[in-house]
């Protein structure tokens, strides 16, 4: 097992997972500490189930204040870092286009864009600096088909999707690889609510019906897990500038 997680060349790397504390950015977390980095996690809230030695942030990264205090706390404690999952993120609140306020679409694009711009630009210097890092940017496999009824939410993502390739060519030259992962339906407290709030809409009438995935369930927050996981390794190493979708087959690319 030391092989195989030392294989994929994380052993003592620093890396920041945003989101860390549940669903896909806490998956994230276990897969990383298993594989031997050293990891600190931020969310606002609950870092009570963190496994052990995982240091925690308290940052709301919906503003750049927010952000900076994060970047500064890192940078003191871990002096860089050398794997930056940009997670945290989420689609509520549901609304029809001609419902949503202009706050709600800068909330969107602050926690599910501009979170992740702001960040980067404040902890890849380093890895520039080194000439070696990996960054994941969580998007959503709703992306390509800008379904209502969340616009604001798709529109923030795909812009996060577009940045993430233009990042990758920026710092490709410095040996810095930028990917970024779309999650399908995945079993997390935040996908949860996402679809029953969507449930709730399906039923008053418009909205999309919500069937099962090809592969005849929802994913695991541990299914996305690995994917950025192999994307911040070594085992990916000629891979950059890329948007892996881990949907079980339902989306279309
Ligand atoms: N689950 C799905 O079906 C699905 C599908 C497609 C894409 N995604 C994407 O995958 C990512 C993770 O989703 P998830 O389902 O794991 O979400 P989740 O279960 O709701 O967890 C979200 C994490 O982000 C943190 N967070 C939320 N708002 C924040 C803020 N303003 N500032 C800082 N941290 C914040 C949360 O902690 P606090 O609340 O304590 O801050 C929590 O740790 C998101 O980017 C989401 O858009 C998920």
């Amino acid at each position: 097992m030391a092989g195989e997680t030392g294989a994929r060349g994380l052993v003592g790397k620093r890396a920041l997972v945003t989101g860390g504390t549940r669903g896909i950015g806490a998956a994230v977390v276990r897969r990383l500490v298993e594989a031997g980095a050293q990891v600190v996690a931020s969310a606002r809230g609950g870092a009570e189930g963190l496994p052990d030695g995982v240091g925690f942030v308290a940052a709301d990264l919906r503003t750049r204040e927010g952000v900076e205090a994060l970047a500064d706390a890192v940078l003191e404690r871990l002096g860089g870092v050398d794997v930056l999952v940009d997670n945290a993120g989420g689609a509520r609140p549901f609304r029809h286009a001609w419902e949503i306020t202009d706050e709600a679409w800068q909330e969107q694009l602050d926690l599910n864009y501009l979170a992740s711009v702001r960040l980067d630009a404040l902890l890849t210097p380093g890895m520039r600096e080194r000439r070696s890092g990996a960054v994941v940017h969580v998007s959503s496999a709703a992306v390509p088909t800008s379904a209502p009824p969340f616009l604001h939410y798709t529109a923030a993502k795909a812009a996060l999707e577009n940045y993430s390739r233009g990042l990758a060519l920026e710092l490709a030259p410095f040996g810095v690889r930028v990917n970024a992962v779309s999650p399908g339906r995945t079993a997390t407290p935040g996908g949860e609510a996402t679809r029953e709030e969507w449930g709730k809409l399906v039923e008053a009438g418009p909205g999309q019906d919500v069937t099962a995935p090809p592969l005849g369930r929802e994913g695991r927050p541990e299914d996305i897990a690995d994917a950025v996981l192999f994307l911040v390794s070594d085992r990916s190493s000629w891979l950059t500038g890329r948007n892996l979708t881990v949907d079980g087959g339902e989306f279309p690319a």
